[in-house]
Order: C-alpha cells, then sequence, then structure tokens
C-alpha cells in the first residue's frame, strides 16, 4: 500500500504529516511511504532523512497522487489533489468537515474515505492520536512567546540597582489544552497569571501550574459533552464578563483561547474592555479563526486598536514547525495503524473509527457531520 505525502501548499503552513520517525514506524508496518521533494524542509525534515528512513523521494506530485493509497496531510487537502486521487483511495488530515460542504462534495465525488484528526474521540486510549491537543499544546507555548515579544515589559520580577521592576500580569480565557500550557509558559517566564474558564473543574488544574483561578460565583456553569464545553447561559457570560473586565484592565498581556465546539468562539474581550486596558499591553486572540474571542481580532493581522497590540495569528502550530510535525506524525501513525493495514480498513466499528471517518467510499457516515451538512 502506497503512502503519499506532499509539501503542503496553505500559504502560511510550515508543518508536514509524516515524519523520518513516521517513515520508519509505516514503512516496519509493511507501507510503502512516498515523499514529495522538500515536504519536510520547513520543519527542518530533509529529503536524505527522509530516504534514510525508508522513504521515496518524489518530485511528479501529479504521479505521486495518481498512485497513493493513502494521501497523509496536515491541512485539508485542495479540491484539485483530491480529484486526482483514485476512487477507493484514503485521505487523513485536518478535515473540519462540519464547517467545510465544498470539501465534503468533493470527498463523495471522487469516492474517498477521508479520516478526520480534528475528530478524534476524548477517550484515553485515543490520546496518542488527538492531534488537536498536540498542536494546541504548542500552540499556547507560541501565543505566551509572540504577546510576551510584543509587550515592551518584561514578565517577572526583577530587583536591580536601578529599581525594581513588578512582574506582568496575564489574564488567560480558556484552561483547555492550549490554556493550560500557557499558564504554564507564563508562569515560568515570570508573570503573575490569572485565568478564567466556564468549566468549574479547571480550578485545581490552573492552580496546580500556579495560576490564580477567577471564580464566577452563583452563575451556572457550563455543561460538559465529551471533554468540550457547551454553550453557557447568557447570565453567566455577563456575570463573567463584569468580574473579568476589572482584571483585563490591569492586565499587560491578555490571551484567548475559548473554544465551543461546532459553534462560532464566545465573544469575550468586548471593544470597551479593549479601551479600558493600557496602552502599549497585548491581546493574542487564539480563537480568531473560529470567529474569535476578541472584537477587533483579525485573522492573520497583527495591528494596534486603541493603543493595545492585537495578535490575530492563525496557525501558531505551524510557527513550531519542527515539534509541531514530530507530534502530528505520531498522531497520524496512531490513527492510521488503527484504522489501517496493508491490505484495507481494520476496527470499522470502532468508536475512535466511527469517530472521525467522515466519508466512507465516497458516502458521508459521520454522524456529526451529517447532522449539520445535510440535517433531516
Ligand atoms: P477547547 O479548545 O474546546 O476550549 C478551550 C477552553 O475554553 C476549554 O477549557 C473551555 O472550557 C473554555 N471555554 C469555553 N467557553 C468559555 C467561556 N465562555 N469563557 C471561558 N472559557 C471558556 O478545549 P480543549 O483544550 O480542546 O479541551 C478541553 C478539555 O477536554 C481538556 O482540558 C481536557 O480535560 C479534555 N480533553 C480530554 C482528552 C482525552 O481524554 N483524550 C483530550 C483532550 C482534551
Amino acid at each position: 500500500m502506497q503512502i503519499a505525502v506532499l509539501k503542503e501548499s496553505h500559504a502560511d503552513e510550515r508543518r508536514v504529516a509524516l515524519s523520518p520517525e513516521g517513515v520508519k514506524q509505516l514503512t516496519k508496518a509493511g507501507f510503502n511511504c512516498h515523499i514529495e521533494t522538500g515536504a519536510g524542509n520547513f520543519a527542518r525534515m530533509t529529503d536524505a532523512a527522509y530516504a534514510d528512513a525508508g522513504a521515496l523521494i518524489a518530485s511528479d506530485r501529479q504521479a505521486l497522487l495518481e498512485q497513493a493509497d493513502v494521501l497523509l496531510a496536515v491541512q485539508p487537502p485542495t479540491s484539485d489533489a483530491l480529484k486526482q486521487l483514485k476512487p477507493g483511495a484514503v485521505v487523513m488530515s485536518f478535515l473540519y468537515a462540519h464547517t467545510n460542504p465544498a470539501l465534503v462534495e468533493q470527498l463523495i465525488q471522487s469516492r474517498l474515505s477521508a479520516f478526520a484528526l480534528d475528530a478524534v474521540p476524548r477517550i484515553s486510549r485515543a490520546q496518542k492520536m488527538d492531534a488537536l491537543s498536540s498542536q494546541a499544546n504548542l500552540a499556547g507555548y507560541k501565543a505566551v512567546l509572540l504577546g510576551a515579544n510584543a509587550l515592551g515589559k518584561i514578565f517577572p520580577l526583577m530587583m536591580t540597582a536601578a529599581g525594581t521592576i513588578t512582574p506582568a500580569r496575564v489574564v488567560i480565557f480558556g484552561a483547555g489544552v492550549a490554556g493550560l500550557q500557557a499558564i504554564a509558559t507564563a508562569k515560568r517566564l515570570g508573570a503573575v497569571v490569572e485565568v478564567t474558564d466556564v468549566r468549574p473543574e479547571t480550578k485545581e488544574q490552573v492552580e496546580s501550574l500556579g495560576g490564580r483561578f477567577i471564580s464566577v460565583d452563583g452563575a451556572e456553569a457550563a455543561v460538559v459533552e465529551g471533554g468540550y464545553a457547551k454553550e453557557v447561559s447568557a447570565e453567566y457570560l455577563q456575570k463573567q464578563k463584569e468580574i473579568v473586565s476589572k482584571k483585563v484592565a490591569e492586565a499587560d498581556l491578555v490571551i484567548t483561547t475559548a473554544l465551543v465546539m461546532g459553534k462560532r468562539a464566545p465573544l469575550l474581550v468586548t471593544e470597551e474592555m479593549v479601551r479600558s486596558m493600557k496602552p502599549g499591553s497585548v491581546i493574542v486572540d487564539m480563537a480568531v479563526e473560529s470567529g474569535g474571542n476578541c472584537a477587533l481580532s483579525q485573522p492573520g493581522q497583527t495591528y494596534m486598536a486603541h493603543g493595545v497590540t492585537i495578535i490575530g495569528e492563525t496557525n501558531l502550530p505551524a510557527l513550531l514547525a519542527t515539534n509541531a510535525s514530530e507530534l502530528y506524525s505520531r498522531n497520524v501513525v496512531t490513527l492510521l495503524l488503527h484504522v489501517l493495514t496493508k491490505d484495507g480498513l481494520q476496527n470499522t466499528d470502532d468508536e475512535i473509527t466511527t469517530g472521525v471517518l467522515i466519508t466512507h467510499s465516497g458516502q458521508l457516515v459521520h454522524a456529526f457531520t451529517k447532522n449539520i451538512l445535510q440535517p433531516q
């Protein structure tokens, strides 16, 4: 069975879906790996390293696609690439299928079987395949560094002969995977970190990392489903806003990571709150691609509003392409070996497989995606 990995074509994508280490594992399991020339360059994974690991390096993209039984990618493959795959071929990448009807239509038309790395169920035996978590973790780290870099102030308390520098105040919205890594990173740099989340169980996790949890007393907390926060009441959001507004006004850096599965990201930092911040402060909106937690953030843009730098970087993991590719590759190899053997699909009734399988030989089979794209 032939596995193809292309150089990612999305403009700001620097990751690669499979590392040389991943090639070794798949080769050992009986697969042939074909890597497009230069596919790993940005991730510092050279053609020579892939060849040493047992891959064939190919420069003819079209032939690579036409002969592939499995296409591995980070970003959803382009419709051109999908058209060149043979019917029955397998695609494995981030797909965000429920937000991408044109992509789903193309998968159906090309009669492909597509597995979405963004749909791995949140159960312990699937943790090694959970690419959303592996990438969010790195993104949380990078968000702090970007924020720190844009701030004209250091993070730690520093006592010098010329005077004492007070620590930076960081406010983080959302203590999921990205938020927890952001807390840890900001604490390591010496900041005072305050955190808000709708899931009450995050309080303990925040405190164990040295963060201060901003409690919203007397308000209804979020219902959690499958590890994801569901939408909370307007009353909760109002109470949260009142308490958090004061913290935001005092903050040097605000990092927002709040997402609600299948919905627009909640709007948590209003224009009024931005205006209340000190000039020179910074906001990093990690939810910018899902609509944004900050009213003023713009996807892919860094700009200043009311004296505050607003960073709307859309692909933070790609800025750490080496580690992000290493971890993504482990996720993808583990998933692939779970759902495929060199003879074809396996474990088709398993919870992990049904969770990630979007189309099967051109049929839309994924219940959640079907409900959104083809409601009854
Ligand atoms: P996410 O990316 O969906 O959301 C980020 C955070 O924003 C969440 O903590 C959420 O509660 C919070 N949030 C939502 N609305 C908010 C609001 N209005 N104000 C403040 N915060 C808000 O979440 P993520 O990081 O993907 O995972 C959430 C949790 O799921 C993890 O902390 C973990 O407990 C669980 N999980 C379990 C896994 C497993 O068992 N395999 C794998 C990954 C996560």
